[in-house]
Order: C-alpha cells, then structure tokens, then sequence
C-alpha cells in the first residue's frame, strides 16, 4: 500500500467495518508504525496490462500502433492519456511483533467479495511473514464473523482462546486465531496445496501476481 492508496482503502474499509469508529489511521500506519506492512489487491484494466501487440504488416495505418496514429501523436498538442489508477479490491495490514505476524485487519470491497480475493490477501500475508522469518501469523475475529473465520480456517488457522467483550462497539467477544509454526513442511504443504488451487481456479488471462517488494 502507498499514500496514494489511502482514499481507496478508506473507502473500502468504511464498508467493511462500518460500526468501528475512530477509523483506523493508515497514513500515519504507512508513515510511522516501522513494525507495519500493508499489501493491497489491485486490478489493472485489460487494455493496460501488458506491452500492445506488434502491429500486423497489413495494419500499419490505422491502430494505436499504426504509423498514422503515432505521427498524429507526435504533432498533437494534447499529451497522451495516463493510464487510470488501478483500482484497489481489498488491503491486508500485518504487525511483525517480535516471532509474531499479527494480521490486524483485512477486507475486500463488497462487489468483489467471494472471488477469491480474500484469500489472495492472505496469501500474501503469510507469504510475508515468513519472508520476514515470523515463526506463526496469529489474529483477532469477532465471535460472529463467520466468513472470516471460515477464511482463517482454511488457511488452518486455530482457535486458541478468547478475549471477552474485545470490541467496544458492541461488546462482541473475539477469538484469537493461530497457525501452525509457518515454516514447518506440514503447515508448507498445505498451504501450498490451497495457493495452488486458487491460481488454477482464476480464470487464464488474470492470473494474479504476487510482489511482496
Ligand atoms: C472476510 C473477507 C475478507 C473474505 O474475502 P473474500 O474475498 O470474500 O473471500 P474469498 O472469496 O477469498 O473466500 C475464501 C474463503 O473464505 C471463506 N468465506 C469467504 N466468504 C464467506 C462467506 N460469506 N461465507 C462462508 N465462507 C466464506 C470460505 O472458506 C472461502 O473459501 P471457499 O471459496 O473455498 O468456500 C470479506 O468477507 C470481507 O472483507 N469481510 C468484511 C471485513 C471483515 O470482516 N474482515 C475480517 C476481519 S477479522
């Protein structure tokens, strides 16, 4: 995530969370908090994914990429467009604390809800956190989200306790959910199973990419 994600994020965040108030603070989180990483799911539009197309011989003149086009570009006055910015699905914010990776929030704009998206995030999350050496990623849900928890447990997340009336809006319990230690070739396999199948499952063309840079 960058500064200028942050309207995007925001927007996604205020219909996830509608009841959390104040709203979380993600520049300063993006400024200031060195313990924090932030990874978003964007889209790019079909027409700006890759390099065009070499230009058929027979189509030289016409096109984006035919002679007449550019020469008119090259004389025009108006500078071409800026492709627009990509358009954010969902954001995931992790804490590394010291052999911790504490997941501290992750969402997914409603449209684009129950695509995979979710899990692509948190994908990326684990993905992280063992690059970052995290011996186990650990979060908190609330008793009643049961599509999150179905999300954490699949990803073999367990329920390891509870922290009574943790959130204040409603005084809602949390669960405190926990892997397996990440790098262990059991936790591995599994987890590798799973991205495996997501990757199959996304249709050819939108193949996610994963950069964790
Ligand atoms: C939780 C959330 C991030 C899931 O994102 P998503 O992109 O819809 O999830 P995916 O499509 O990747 O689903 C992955 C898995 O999550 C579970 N899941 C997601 N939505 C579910 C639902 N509505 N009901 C049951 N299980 C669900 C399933 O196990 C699913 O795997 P499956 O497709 O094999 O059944 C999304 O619902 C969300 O943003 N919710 C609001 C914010 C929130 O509650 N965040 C969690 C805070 S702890």
């Amino acid at each position: 995530m960058e500064l200028a994600d942050v309207p995007q994020v925001s927007a996604i965040d205020r219909e996830s969370f509608p009841t959390l108030w104040p709203p979380p603070a993600f520049k300063d989180e993006l400024l200031h908090n060195r313990i924090a990483r932030y990874l978003v799911a964007w889209e790019v539009e079909e027409r700006y994914r890759g390099p065009p197309p070499a230009t058929p011989a027979a189509d030289l003149n016409s096109g984006e990429g035919g002679l007449l086009h550019k020469v008119r570009r090259l004389f025009s006055r108006r500078p071409e467009p800026e492709p627009p910015p990509a358009r954010i699905l969902g954001f995931v914010g992790v804490w590394f604390m010291v052999d911790e990776a504490h997941i501290t929030t992750i969402a997914v704009g409603e449209r684009h809800r129950r695509q995979g998206i979710g899990e692509l995030l948190l994908i990326a999350a684990l993905e992280l956190s063992l690059q970052r050496q995290a011996r186990v990623s650990t979060l908190e849900v609330r008793a009643s989200n049961s599509p999150a928890q179905a999300l954490y447990e699949k990803y073999a997340f367990a329920k390891v306790g509870v922290r009574p009336k943790y959130y204040t809006d409603n005084n809602e319990d949390a669960f405190i959910m926990t892997t397996d230690v990440l790098s262990a070739p059991a936790y591995q396999a599994h987890f590798q199973e799973l991205k495996r199948r997501l990757f199959a499952a996304f249709p050819g063309g939108q193949r996610p990419t994963i950069a964790l840079t």
